[in-house]
């Protein structure tokens, strides 16, 4: 299954991971601090070659036979919860308890949903919803205390350290405490601005391997720290901009459409996803491109001798002048000089001319940062 995608190409739907269905982890996954097989791709397969997953988009297999209804869940108050610096001890539920039911169970405590499990290991702790689409990871399959494979599409997560096997979305999982044989949970977030710069990382990440999917997750939690991820968009063309070439594609011209429709927008997922669409083009459009060594010196701004430069193909000069314009005043110091230049030719059936438009919307709505 395929989508058209802004700029004429076409991309399958299946990004490569976690496709192989509903299937019960291999029994040859090794003892705990072991690693489970390698998922096919990791083996080098192809696709359409023997064993590379398929991914089920139509007609899902029916969930595990396990039902949620069976992992029980407590919900705890907050005066159960204790703040000290850095920390933030929550009573999560009694570890007789959980032995009783079957080793597993679900709690909510201090807003957050929580699966505890009793592994040879010593009681774990994660994040009960799973960071690739959400089910509930208590229902998952737990090989031999660590590695726990959620039943939806069959990622696999340590359970000591969040890790995903095949790379890509960590699991969130919290520190455990048994005191007096009640089990605690240290729920404290980190601060925001870490958790936005860890993000920004895991987003860079997903640009580098053009995970649409993942893109979209990644905004969509930047959007859940900050209210709006618009910002992303100049984060991506900051991380594309050695990338391309000649300086410009359809992608940043796009951006900037996609951040008009935004702004016009009301809707976090209307919004998000005008912010999807600008950020996985610039993804897209730099997929296995080389960093290109483009000159970073300046020369202080002149219009007439930029023009000039332009006019002689002195890519590097013309570079070095326009940084100087942006030194000086942001786009707007640049304006009317990339204006002369792009109409002293039709080049490019006007690209040129648009993308001079669409630069100056960009930098009006983003900034000149
Ligand atoms: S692997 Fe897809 S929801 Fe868990």
């Amino acid at each position: 299954m395929s989508c058209m995608r802004p700029g004429g190409r076409w991309r399958a739907f299946d990004n490569g991971r976690g496709g192989e269905g509903n299937r019960a982890p291999s029994a040859r996954t090794p003892p705990c601090g072991g690693r489970p097989a390698k998922h096919p791709v990791q083996r080098g397969l192809q696709k359409g070659e023997a064993g590379y997953p398929v991914r089920q988009l139509v007609n899902l297999p029916p969930a595990p036979a396990i039902a949620y209804a069976t992992v029980r869940t407590c919900r705890r108050t907050t005066s159960d919860t204790v703040e000290r610096k850095d920390s933030r001890w929550s009573l999560a539920a009694d570890a007789r308890t959980l032995r009783e039911e079957n080793a597993r169970m679900t709690v909510r405590v201090d807003g957050k949903h929580i699966a505890l499990f009793a592994t040879p290991d010593g009681i774990l702790a994660c994040n009960n919803r799973c960071p690739h689409e959400g089910y509930p990871l208590a229902e998952g399959t737990l090989d031999n205390g660590c590695w726990l494979t959620c039943h939806w599409h069959n990622w696999k997560f340590n359970l000591k350290d969040g890790a995903n096997l095949y790379g890509g979305d960590r699991l969130r999982v919290y520190p455990v405490e048994v005191r007096d044989g009640r089990i605690w949970v240290d729920t404290a977030d980190e601060p925001p601005e870490e958790k936005r710069a860890r993000v920004r990382r895991d987003l860079h990440a997903a640009l580098e391997d053009n995970d649409y999917f993942r893109i979209a997750r990644e905004l969509g939690r930047l959007a859940a720290i900050d209210g709006d991820a618009a910002l992303a968009v100049a984060d991506a063309i900051e991380w594309s901009a050695e990338r391309f070439e000649f300086g410009w594609t359809h992608a940043y011209a796009g951006a900037a459409d996609w951040l008009a429709l935004h702004d016009e927008r009301q809707g976090q997922d209307a919004k998000l996803t005008c912010v999807l669409e600008a950020v996985g083009h610039i993804a897209d459009d730099a997929l296995r491109q080389p960093r290109y060594a483009f000159d970073s010196g300046s020369e202080p701004y002149d219009e007439d001798a930029f023009v000039a430069a332009v006019e002689d193909e002195d890519v590097a000069r013309a570079s070095r002048i326009a940084r100087g314009g942006l030194h000086l005043g942001g786009f707007d110091a640049l304006d009317r000089g990339l204006v002369r230049a792009v109409l002293s030719h039709y080049s490019g059936f006007g690209h040129s001319l648009i993308y001079v438009d669409k630069a100056r919307s960009l930098c009006r709505r983003l900034g000149d940062a």
